[in-house]
């Protein structure tokens, strides 16, 4: 059997459900992955099994009653946090879910779930009726949105009699994905620096120059870094993206600003991906007040912008790691390749911006990753969000000293 929790401390929630007696089971299976587990039951968890049943298995202390005495609950629930690799709630109850949904902290268990900055695995549990409404659907698509794994539950014979969704995941099924989320905490304490987005550059006081990019690349990939355990910076250009989980976010709007926000920080960073559609010109003047309509043509004159990451490639330093993205309408590879060695970078995403689908203003990507090694992976079309993770898969591995890493 196969130890992938090995020295890993996973902490456990037990909450209301009759699939409660389920959660020992889990316990035990994480322990036989290795996992140091300490199980804590919510006052209705404890209605359905007992402290003592999972001390027994565990060999740790139960938390039930978390006022039992303040100060030692205190100093538990931020000690194990911080100890904690992975923080699972098995089975989830829908009042459970709505408690880590909405941040709530009356159980020791939800206490941990937000001090800690380990992954939540969350695998509800309930009557049918209940998994389907409205409320839950939503505070699982909070859950989800902000890095949280859920195990789905399976479809079978509920405690009611009744068929239906709201039975218990399969405790492999549980336990597999508490070994992916703690397998995935490569980045942990890595200083990750993001660019996203366009740029706008004014032309008066209510146009601007700009291009169709959305931000979604660069927000996905700061989203997954933040989740594999990065401190994550990301430098944004106007975007209607919603901020990710766990990331410092820092919003500009030119070109120049980007730079100057992105120059602060370069030196301090271990890895910067820039994946901002950065304008290549702006105006060469921004008029006072709204230009006025004229009758003959306009001529508008332009200025070349900095190339912040050309910018950074000179200024880089040994051990940083320099991604950039490469738009481009022909010769992808080729021209891709000019770029990785001209900004002086380790990888470079190589992307037709000419396919319909991928690429700018959609949801997926697809493209080619290049190395300064002159490796290549092609990657086909894909979510953001899993491009993002090969694209940092890709980051690991380039950082690694060059005999350690794999083929
Ligand atoms: N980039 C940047 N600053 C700029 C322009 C580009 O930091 N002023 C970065 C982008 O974030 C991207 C990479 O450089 O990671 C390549 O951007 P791209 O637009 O494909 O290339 P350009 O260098 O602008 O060349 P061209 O537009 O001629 O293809």
């Amino acid at each position: 059997m196969t130890e992938s929790l090995k020295g890993k401390t996973v902490v456990l929630g037990i909450t209301g459900s009759i699939a409660a007696y389920k959660g020992a089971e889990v316990a035990r299976r994480l322990m036989d992955l290795g996992a140091d587990v300490h199980a804590t039951l919510t006052r209705a968890g404890a209605e359905f099994i007992t402290p003592l049943t999972l001390r027994t298995l565990t060999g740790n202390p139960v938390t039930t009653d978390m006022f039992a005495d303040p100060q030692e609950w205190h100093v538990k629930h931020v000690g194990l946090a911080q100890r904690a690799a992975a923080v699972v709630v098995a089975p989830a109850s829908a009042n459970a879910i709505a408690a880590l949904s909405l941040g709530l902290a009356h159980e020791f268990i939800y206490a941990v779930a937000l001090a800690t900055p380990a992954p939540l695995v969350v695998a509800p549990a309930m009557n049918d009726g209940m998994y389907g409404h409205r409320a839950v659907q939503e505070h699982l698509r909070r859950l989800r949105a902000g890095g949280a794994r859920i195990v789905e539950p399976e479809t079978g014979r509920l405690a009611s009699g009744a068929v239906g969704q709201g039975r218990l995941a399969a405790t492999e099924a549980i336990t597999q994905a508490v070994v992916e989320v703690c397998g995935e905490r490569d980045l942990s304490g890595v200083k990750l620096l993001v660019t996203a987005g366009p740029t706008r550059e004014p032309l008066d006081a209510v146009r601007f120059l700009s291009n169709r990019s959305s931000g979604r690349m660069g927000y996905a990939v700061a989203e997954a870094a933040a989740r594999r355990g990065a401190e994550v910076t990301l430098v944004s250009g106007p975007t209607a993206l919603p901020a990710p989980p766990a990331c410092e976010v820092v919003r500009v709007e030119t070109a120049e600003e980007m730079r100057a926000e992105v120059l602060r920080r370069f030196p301090e960073c271990e890895v910067l991906v820039a994946a901002a559609a950065v304008a290549d010109y702006a105006p060469e003047e921004r008029a006072r007040g709204k230009l006025k309509k004229g009758t003959g043509s306009l001529r508008i004159s332009l200025r070349p912008t900095p190339d912040i990451l050309a910018e950074c490639g000179k200024l880089r330093k040994k051990g940083q790691f320099l991604v950039g993205f490469a738009a481009e309408t022909e010769d992808l590879l080729a021209n891709a390749r000019k770029k990785l060695a001209a900004k002086n970078l380790d990888m470079i995403v190589a992307n037709d911006v000419s396919q319909p689908g991928t690429g700018f203003d959609s949801e997926r990507n697809a493209g080619y990753l290049l190395f300064a090694d002159a490796r290549q992976v092609e990657l086909p079309a894909m979510e953001k969000a899993t491009f993002a993770d090969h694209l940092l898969d890709a980051v690991v591995e380039g950082r690694r000293p060059r005999r350690a890493r794999r083929g």
